[in-house]
């Protein structure tokens, strides 16, 4: 039967990064490696994370060899600077990509060998949560990551992003203050990444009424503040409902993600497309082609998109729901086609090929995908 399991301590609030040094030191740890990228660090937000640790006279080094989809290889450099400076714990700092790779980091140093000894499919890491002490500390709002079990990482040879599974932060601190400086254009793209996970988790057919729940109140939550949280006049209010509808929107992740997620990593692993403007412009596609098939869930949520349904004929609803995604994306000025990010017709059968091969877990969901569907879907985006 589904499992569903809220393990990690969260902390939220104004300022709550404070707690990241206590925490750790009164879990006896010593030394942290900080996972990070260099657009976190010249944005400062590390200073105040560092500055949390050296308050608790935790010692630190900063790691911030990671791309914006990272890749095993840069697993790897974490894990040798965590050997070479003999950190005992790993604080993720920034959005999905850092965190991800922070995961990685965590599985392998406790494991040994090569991040890529543990990715699904490949390898595996057998026992689950097997990992040096994980903090993890998001300065987006929309990976979800921060909550997660999973972690993605590309393979550079072969571009393919590969799961590793059983890799959950122990604590994540979602603390408003560090989003606050948010650039518009990362608002808009992890916030539908954000929408993404609520809508595939709640029409995945592993959903459960606890998953739905998560999922409704986030779908919800990013209707209402999203647009404010890109362009409105109080970012900051947004910007912390936003936080917590990303976090919240990952816990419905338990529940599975679906085809936006498999034919999005495809473009981010072979483009370099940012993960939530793949999702955004492949949202609206994947839902327009199944509606039919997903008329009742899509029904169950329309409401919280601020679709007034009553009346509206059954047929009409998963159309309603479709425009209402293309509506939000084109007014938070995220791209709507593939071929704005670089995708030719000519790539259509490499990325089918790609998602079949890397991202079988995701393409059974919402039901099973053809290569002709998959097709269909990749040519109604470009
Ligand atoms: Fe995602």
């Amino acid at each position: 039967m589904p499992l569903f399991a809220l393990s990690v301590q969260t902390v939220f609030g104004e300022g709550s990064i404070v707690e990241l040094g206590q925490r750790a030191k009164a879990a006896g740890l010593k030394h942290a490696l900080v996972v990070t990228d260099a657009g976190v660090r010249a944005a400062g937000i590390i200073d105040t994370v560092l500055a949390s640790l050296d308050e608790a006279e935790i010692a630190h080094t900063v790691y911030e060899n990671v791309t914006p989809n990272p890749t095993l290889p840069e697993v790897d450099g974490g894990v040798t600077a965590m050997a070479d400076s003999g950190a005992d714990f790993v604080v993720a700092v920034g959005g999905g990509s850092p965190i991800d790779a922070a995961k990685g980091v965590a599985i392998t140093a406790a494991m040994g060998g090569n991040a890529k000894d543990y990715v699904f499919g490949v390898g595996s890491n057998p026992f689950p949560n097997q990992m040096k002490p994980l903090f993890a500390i998001p300065t987006t709002c929309g990976t979800g990551s921060e909550i997660s079990f999973a972690a993605v990482l590309t393979d550079p040879d072969t571009h393919y992003k590969h799961l590793m599974l059983n890799c959950t932060p122990n604590v994540a601190i979602l603390d408003p203050n560090l989003v606050a400086k948010m650039p518009a254009p990362i608002t808009a793209a992890t916030g539908m990444d954000a929408l993404t996970h609520a809508i595939e988790a709640y029409v995945n057919p592993g959903n459960t009424p606890f998953t739905r729940m998560f999922a409704t109140r986030a779908i919800q939550q990013i209707f209402q503040h999203l647009r404010t949280a890109v362009n409105g006049p109080d970012r900051p209010t947004a910007l912390k409902h936003m936080l917590y509808a990303a976090d919240i929107a990952g816990q419905s992740m338990a529940a599975g993600l679906g085809q936006v997620h498999g034919l999005s990593h495809v473009v981010s692993g072979r483009l370099g497309t940012p993960h939530g403007v793949a999702n955004a412009i492949l949202l609206s596609q994947v839902l327009d082609y199944h509606k039919e098939f997903l008329a009742e869930p899509l029904a169950e949520i329309a409401p919280l998109m601020g679709i007034n349904a009553y009346g509206m004929p059954a047929g009409q609803i998963g159309t309603a729901v479709v425009a209402a995604v293309r509506s939000l994306r084109s007014d938070i000025n995220v791209p709507s086609k593939l071929s704005d990010v670089g995708m030719k017709e000519s790539d259509v059968a490499q990325f089918v090929d790609d998602a079949q091969k890397s991202q079988a877990v995701f393409i059974a969901a919402p039901r099973q995908g053809t290569p002709e569907m998959l097709a269909d879907i990749y040519r109604s985006a470009l």
